[in-house]
C-alpha cells in the first residue's frame, strides 16, 4: 500500500474531525461527574440507612475511565457488598438500596441479569444500579458482574493517554455495526475495545492488526490463559484467566470489523465512523425487487413476548433455525432469512429459493441384499401402492410416493408447534401465529418493518 503525505494529512484530519464530534468537552465531562457523584452519595446514604457497614457505591464502566462518547450518558454504578454477604441479602438489600436511589429518578425499572438490578433515568442519564460482591480477586467472583470492578482497575492503570484512541475505536465499531456485546448485536463490548487499544497501542494499530486477523486469533495480554476457547476472537480477560472477553462476538461481526478496517486502511473516510442513514423500502421497490429476484417471501408473524432483548433475540434466532431446519427437512430451501421485532409483533422472514414442490417424492428403502428388511419394504409397497412400482436405484429399493407438503406455508402452519421453540417465544407462538406470503408482507403496517426489509435485501 502506498501512503503519500497527503493521505496521512487527510487521515489525521478525519481523526481530528471525528474526535471533535465524539469527545466530550470539559463542561459535559464535569456534568457527568457531578451526576455520578450525586448518585453515588445517594447509594451511600441509602446503604447507611440499612445499618450495614462496608456497603458503598462505586462508578465503573466507561464513565469511570474517560472512554465514553459524547452524548451517551450511561452511568454504571455498582453497589458493592463485602464478600461474605449472603447471596440472598445481596439480592434483597441491594435491590432495596437501588430502589431508594431510583426514587429520585424520572423513571426506573427492575431488570434481570444473573441478579436483579435497577435501570433508572435521571434526566438525560441512563443509570444502571447493580449490586455486586467485593471479592478478593476476580478468580473468586460469585456472579459475572463481580468482575467489573477488576476490569475498571486494570483499564484505569493502563488507559491514561489512550482515551481518544478508545473513543475512535468504539465509534468506528459503531459505524461498522459491530459495537455492543448484547446478544442481538453479537459485537465488541466497550471493555473489549479498551483491551484492544491497550494491547495494540492505538486505534490505527488495531485496524492494522485486524487486517491480518483470522478466526482463532488469541490475545493474552498478561499471558495467563488456562483454557481453550473455540471462538473467532479470543481475548483472555486479564482479570480472569478462564474468561474470553470476546465470547459474545459472532463470526460475522468479527469478519465485518476486519472488512471495515481494510476499507479504512485503503481509503480513510469520515463516513466509516457513522452508521449510514436508514431508509425504508417503498412499495415500488418491494414490487421491483421481488419481481426481479423471482423468489417467494414468507413471514412467520406472532405477538412479541414482553422480555428484554437479551432473552428475546436468542429465542428469535432459535425460531429462525427451527423453521429453516423444518423447511429443509421437507426439501424447501431457504435463500435468505432474518428475524425482526417491532413494538407489538415479531417475525421470522424468509426468502425462499424453492417454495413449491411437486406432489411426488422419492422414498428410499434398504439395499436389496438386506434380507428381511428389504423384503418387508418391497412387500409393503406392493400392498399400498405408491405412485410408482418399487424399483432399484444404486442398489436400494426405491418407490415414488405422494409428498405430504407441497407448500411451505402449509408445512409451517401444521408443524411449527412440533419444533424446538424458546420459552417465551414458544409461549407466544402457541397462542397463535400467521404465515404471510409475498404481498402479505407489505401489509405489515410498521415503519420499522420497512427499514428492516431494506436491510434484508441488502440494498
Ligand atoms: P457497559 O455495557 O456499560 O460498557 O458495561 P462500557 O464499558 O461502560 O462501555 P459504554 O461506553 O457504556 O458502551 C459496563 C461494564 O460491565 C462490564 C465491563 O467491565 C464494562 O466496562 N461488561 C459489560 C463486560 O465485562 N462484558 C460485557 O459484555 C458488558
Ligand atoms: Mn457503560
Ligand atoms: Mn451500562
Amino acid at each position: 500500500m502506498k501512503f503519500h503525505l497527503n493521505d496521512t494529512m487527510n487521515a489525521n484530519n478525519i481523526i481530528n474531525d471525528v474526535l471533535g464530534k465524539i469527545k466530550p468537552v470539559p463542561a459535559e465531562q464535569q456534568r457527568m461527574q457531578e451526576v455520578a457523584d450525586r448518585i453515588i452519595s445517594l447509594v451511600d446514604i441509602a446503604a447507611a440507612g440499612t445499618g450495614l457497614t462496608d456497603v458503598s457505591g462505586m462508578l465503573v464502566g466507561s464513565a469511570a475511565r474517560g472512554t465514553w462518547i459524547s452524548g451517551e450518558h450511561d452511568l454504571d454504578i455498582f453497589i458493592s457488598f463485602p464478600e461474605d454477604t449472603p447471596v440472598q441479602d445481596l439480592k434483597t438489600v441491594g435491590l432495596n438500596i437501588a430502589r431508594q436511589v431510583a426514587a429520585d429518578a424520572d423513571n426506573s425499572e427492575e431488570r434481570y441479569a444473573e441478579h436483579p438490578y435497577i435501570h433508572a433515568i435521571f434526566s438525560d442519564f441512563k443509570v444502571d444500579l447493580v449490586p455486586c460482591f467485593r471479592v478478593a480477586s476476580a478468580a473468586r467472583i460469585k456472579s459475572a458482574v463481580d468482575r467489573t470492578p477488576f476490569h475498571n482497575l486494570f483499564i484505569l492503570d493502563r488507559i491514561e493517554g489512550l482515551e481518544d484512541e478508545v473513543l475512535l475505536l468504539k465509534q468506528f465499531m459503531k459505524g461498522a455495526g459491530v459495537y455492543g456485546s448484547d446478544l442481538r448485536t453479537g459485537g465488541f463490548s466497550g471493555y473489549l475495545a479498551e483491551l484492544l487499544v491497550v494491547h495494540y497501542g492505538s486505534f490505527m494499530e488495531v485496524l492494522q492488526a485486524a487486517n491480518s486477523w483470522k478466526p482463532g486469533i488469541t490475545i493474552d495480554i498478561i499471558e495467563h490463559r488456562n483454557r481453550q476457547h473455540n471462538d473467532p476472537l479470543v481475548v483472555v480477560d486479564p482479570t480472569d484467566p478462564v474468561r474470553n472477553v470476546a465470547a459474545a462476538l459472532t463470526l460475522d461481526r468479527f469478519a465485518g470489523f476486519i472488512d471495515r478496517a481494510r476499507q479504512y486502511l485503503d481509503l480513510p473516510a469520515m463516513e466509516l465512523f457513522f452508521p449510514g442513514k436508514r431508509v425504508m423500502l417503498s412499495d415500488t421497490e418491494f414490487y421491483n425487487i421481488t419481481t426481479s429476484r423471482g423468489t417467494d417471501l414468507l413471514a412467520v408473524v406472532f405477538n412479541k413476548p414482553d422480555v428484554v432483548d437479551d432473552l428475546l433475540y436468542p429465542q428469535l434466532f432459535m425460531l429462525h433455525n427451527s423453521i429453516t431446519d423444518l423447511l429443509s427437512r421437507h426439501k424447501f430451501s431457504v435463500l435468505n432469512g432474518d428475524v425482526w421485532a417491532g413494538d407489538g409483533d415479531a417475525a421470522v422472514v424468509l426468502e425462499m429459493e424453492v417454495s413449491c414442490l411437486p406432489p411426488v417424492k422419492k422414498h428410499a428403502g434398504p439395499p436389496v441384499w438386506e434380507g428381511a428388511h428389504a423384503g418387508n419394504f418391497k412387500q409393503k409397497y406392493l400392498q399400498n401402492k405408491g405412485l410408482s412400482r418399487v424399483y432399484i436405484e444404486n442398489g436400494r429399493y426405491v418407490v415414488d410416493v405422494p409428498r405430504l407438503y407441497t407448500d411451505p406455508v402449509e408445512l409451517i402452519k401444521n408443524e411449527l408447534l412440533n419444533c424446538r421453540l424458546g420459552k417465551h417465544v414458544g409461549a407466544c407462538i402457541r397462542t397463535g401465529f400467521e404465515v404471510r406470503k409475498d404481498e402479505g408482507l407489505q401489509e405489515i403496517d410498521c415503519a420499522e418493518f420497512r427499514f428492516f426489509l431494506k436491510e434484508f435485501f441488502k440494498l
